[in-house]
Order: structure tokens, then sequence, then C-alpha cells
């Protein structure tokens, strides 16, 4: 064994998925994870730098390890993923933190054990008075990508497999800070990908998340016209066994009648979507770039619905957009109303530096935080009341987990994509098992199990 690592990853499901990457590719040069107690040879922050409070934690934390490499000299130390990569973020790390060793952007991080045996092999050379090394990679090509089908993934959260189709974002939606960062779409071949989905259902994994900024994009980068989302959705739908497929995220402006037609006639996609609505306003839709409007998005809730009465739709909503006006902000309210989703993700507007939304005049912070605490209010009540629609009915709960806060307890979801918390032990993880709710809080659902 050469020694510990510990990888700390901030942000969404794809940089959860890449830190798999990341840790099957330290594996696979002799590194073990670090057991709580034991204190790290290698520490990765995996970074994120959507809004700003995910790049002020991270460099709080980054921070905090100087000390560590006080006590442990020959600790590598590595800052890889979103936050390096924005323009000038880097050269602004290699200054700010001398003690980080390695910063590696997006489109590099399977570089990183080349790049940490370059840091070893250089001290051993420093000690015969030569410069120390550092490593500093954030090209960001079109055409290449750092994650490629060899690298090794060391899977983290069964029984969920996370499995990425496609990489970077072409949208360039105004607040939005990801094309820049991630890149342009690359899609992965349609047999890698059912490879992939095959290997792990092989593996015992139940449930497949197929990953992309922009999953309905998927194929359009390829040449001939003949792949897309729906297609793959479909070829996925023929393997055999039984497991759940899930997928994030969807563009409301990209999602079409056939993939739509894919999920309500399969067995295995799970009547669940994810469609950030970012606003309610058609103005505010128009400045963000989102290229839909109000009319476009409850069509497709419509059209969801009548396909799929049960789906349980998730949604992201900004507030405090430059360009929201109160009135804007009412017509929000008014389509998280009309739609009633099952959950939000509710964020407050955060000005990324290069993005077009950051060169706008900025409203009060003050405003910002009076609408989300009235969206949050909002979405609450609704949840609470859908969830209060689930209590006496039996649903099929695919158990992920040993429930945190409850002994006894485990956790996992319905089809829809709800929190069932229930009676059970490490043994039901990975299990399909019938659960009856009983009781509702908010979002959480509780229940008795119907197979004992
Ligand atoms: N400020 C706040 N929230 C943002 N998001 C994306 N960019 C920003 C930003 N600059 C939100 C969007 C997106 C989710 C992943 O993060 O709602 O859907
Ligand atoms: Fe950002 Fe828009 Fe791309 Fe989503 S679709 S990653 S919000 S630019």
């Amino acid at each position: 064994m050469l020694g510990y690592y510990k990888i700390i990853t901030y942000g969404c499901q794809m940089n959860v998925h890449e830190s798999e990457k990341i840790a099957g590719l330290l594996k696979a040069m002799g590194y073990e994870d670090c057991p709580a107690e034991g204190s790290a040879d290698v520490i990765v922050f995996n970074t994120c730098c959507i809004r700003d409070t995910a790049e002020r934690r991270a460099l709080g934390n980054i921070g905090v390890v100087k000390a560590e490499k006080k006590r442990n000299p020959s600790l590598i130390l590595a800052v890889v993923g979103c936050m390096p990569q924005q323009d000038g973020a880097a050269e602004n790390i290699r200054q700010r933190y001398p003690y980080v060793d390695i910063i590696l952007g997006t489109r590099n991080i399977s570089r990183l054990p080349e790049e940490i045996n370059k840091i070893i092999s250089s001290r051993e050379s420093k000690r015969r008075g030569d410069k120390r090394y550092r490593a500093v990679d954030t090209r960001l090509p079109d055409e290449y990508l750092s994650i490629d089908e060899n690298t090794p993934t060391l899977r983290t959260s069964y029984p969920n497999a996370w499995i990425n189709i496609i990489y970077g974002c072409n949208n360039f939606c105004t607040y939005c800070i990801v094309p820049y960062v991630r890149g342009r779409e690359i899609s992965r071949s349609m047999p890698n990908v059912l490879d992939e989905v095959r290997r792990a259902v092989d593996m015992g994994y139940k449930e497949i998340t197929l990953l992309g900024q922009n999953v309905n994009s998927y194929g359009n980068d390829m040449p001939g016209g003949e792949v897309n989302f729906a297609k793959l959705l479909h070829e996925i739908d023929k393997i055999e066994g039984k497991f759940r497929v899930r997928f994030m995220t969807s563009h409301p402006k990209d999602l079409t009648e056939e993939v739509m037609d894919e999920m309500a006639a399969s067995n295995k996609i799970c009547s669940n979507l994810h469609l950030p609505i970012q606003s309610g306003s058609d103005k505010v839709l128009k400045d963000m770039n989102r290229r839909y409007d109000r009319e476009r998005y409850l069509y497709l809730v419509s059209a969801l619905r009548s396909r799929m009465p049960d789906i349980g739709l998730t949604t992201d909503i900004m507030v405090g957009f430059p360009t929201e006006t109160e009135e804007d902000f009412l017509c929000t309210l008014d389509i998280v109303e009309r739609v009633r989703f099952s959950n939000a993700f509710t964020f407050i507007y955060s000005p990324r530096k290069g993005t077009p939304a950051a060169q706008m005049e900025q409203i009060p912070y003050a405003v910002k935080q009076e609408r989300i605490s009235r969206l949050i209010k909002a979405q609450n009540r609704i949840t609470k009341e859908l969830s209060d629609g689930y209590t006496g009915k039996t649903y099929e709960v695919l158990c992920e987990d040993t429930a945190p806060k409850f002994e006894g307890m485990v956790c996992g979801r319905t089809d829809s994509g709800r929190l069932v918390t229930f009676d059970g032990g490490p043994s039901d993880i990975g299990k399909f098992i019938n659960v009856k709710i009983t009781a509702s809080r908010s979002a959480s659902l509780f229940g008795s199990r119907e197979d004992i």
C-alpha cells in the first residue's frame, strides 16, 4: 500500500461520480481510502463553483489543511474540478495557497496519478537542490476528455450506480458558469454506455442514474443524427434484470415527446423527473436565455402527467436574478402553485464572474432573501400536502441505506422518487420492499413493510 487518500467533494452528482473515478485512479496506484481516524497521504478537493457559497466552503477547507500539511510535509494536496477551471482561478489558488501541490481542471482529472508520481520524484530530487514541482493543468479542449472510458470507477453509492452519458453544456444560460468550466457537449458512445449499464446490473446495482448537464441533448454532437436520448433509454430498458433507471438533468427546451413516451412505456425508467424551471416569468426566462416560456413548461407538465399520472416532478428555482421584479417573482410563486412539484431546490442567484448576468445591475441581497423565504414556505406547504396523499397506500421501495436519524430503520425511494423511512436493517439495502405509508412529515414519508 502506498498510503491513504481522502477525497472531499462539493457540488452536484456529476462531481460525486467523478470523485468515484478519482478514488478508482488512486486505488489503482496503491492508495487506500483513509479510515476515519487515520491521516491521509493524499487529499483531493473536488470542487464546485456554481454559487459563491460552494466556492467559499471549499476555499475555507483548503485553508484548514495548511495545519495538516505542516504536521505532515509529505502530504500531497490536490484541488481539482470546476473551481480552478474558472478564468484566472488556478493562478489565484496557486498564489494564495502555496502548499497546494496539484491543480487540475475538469478535463484533466485523470492526469492525477501522473502528477502525484511527479511530485513524489521531484521531492526526492529536491533534496539534491532542485526547485519544488507543482502541477497546474486547466486545458479545456473541445475534443478531448480526461475522464475517459478507461478510467476505473470505485462506486460508493450502492445500490445506485451513477453513469455519465454526456459531458459539458452548450446552453449558456446567462447566470451559469457551467459551460465555461465544463466545456462543450461530448456524448459517450451508446455501446459504451450500454456496456457500463450491463456491467453495473451484473454487479448487483439496482438503480442506474444517468448523468449529464443536459441529458436531453445526448447524441446531438454525434454525426448521422441517429442517436438520441430516447433511443438510449429504449436500449437501456431492454437490458435484462430488475433495476430502476433515473436521469438528470433535463432541460425543458429539449425534453421530447419521444422521451416522454419512452418513460411511460418503460418498466424500468422511474416515473420521476427533475425538470428545472428556474423562474415562472417569461421576461426573466428570456433574460436567462432559457429558450422556453411558461406555456411550454406547463404543457410539458400536463403531457407528462397525462402519460404518468403519479409522476414525481422536482425542479430547481432561482430567485433574485438581476431583472426579476416583485411581479416576476409572483409569476414564479404562481407556477409553483399550479405545477405542485413534489420537491423544489431553491437558490438565491449568485453572480458568477464572466457570465452575462453578472454584468447586469444586481438586486439587494435582502430582497433575494425575502423572496426565497416566501418561496420555500409555499413549496413546503405543497410538499407536505402531497406527502399526506401518500398515506394509507403501498409502494415498492428500493432500500438505499440505514436511516441516519432512526435506529433500527432504513430508508429508500418510491418509483416517483419520494423518500420513505421504515423498519429494517443493513441486510435490506439493495432490496425492493413493499411498504405501506403510515405517516408523513414534510418531504419524508414513514411506513411499515409488508413483506414480514
Ligand atoms: N446562482 C444561483 N443558482 C444557480 N444555479 C446555476 N447557476 C446559479 C447561479 N449563478 C442553479 C440553477 C441550476 C442549479 C444546478 O443551480 O437552478 O439548475
Ligand atoms: Fe447551466 Fe443552463 Fe447548462 Fe444547466 S443548461 S448547466 S443551467 S448553462
